[in-house]
């Protein structure tokens, strides 16, 4: 199938801000979490039919690893993930991790593993 973008800025944020002072994001922003465990970005994905897909998430972090946790229906898909530094908050790079999807609409929630996390740009499925 087609790759789907879901911007960031549209999903559903909890401890999270829309901000869009760092060039090179698609769409209108991006998402800067709050520098707390447990803050979340919760995209909503539509799959056709059940089966698996690769989830890549485009991120900005200038100079630290910014661990996610995701979860694809509330289950655990990956546990901190790796979002390593990009050198920039202007330079923005993807981490892909594969998931199962059901049929219809599934969440995907990137979620604050340590301090803090990156700057979360867009989920393309
Ligand atoms: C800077 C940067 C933000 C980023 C933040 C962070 O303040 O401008 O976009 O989110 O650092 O370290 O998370």
């Amino acid at each position: 199938a087609a790759s789907v973008p879901y911007e960031a800025e549209s999903a559903k944020i909890s401890q999270g801000a829309v901000e869009s002072n760092h060039a090179g994001y698609s769409g209108t922003g991006f998402v800067n979490f709050d520098v707390v465990t447990g803050a979340y970005v919760e995209f909503t994905v539509d799959a056709a039919q059940a089966g698996p897909a690769r989830l890549d998430f485009r991120y900005a972090s200038a100079s630290a690893d910014r661990p996610l946790d995701i979860a694809v229906g509330g289950g655990t898909v990956a546990d901190d993930l790796s979002f390593p530094a990009t050198g920039a908050w202007t330079t923005w790079k993807t981490v892909s991790v594969n998931a199962t999807l059901k049929a219809g609409s599934n969440t995907v929630r990137a979620t604050t593993s340590g301090v803090d996390g990156p700057n979360l740009d867009k989920l393309t499925v």
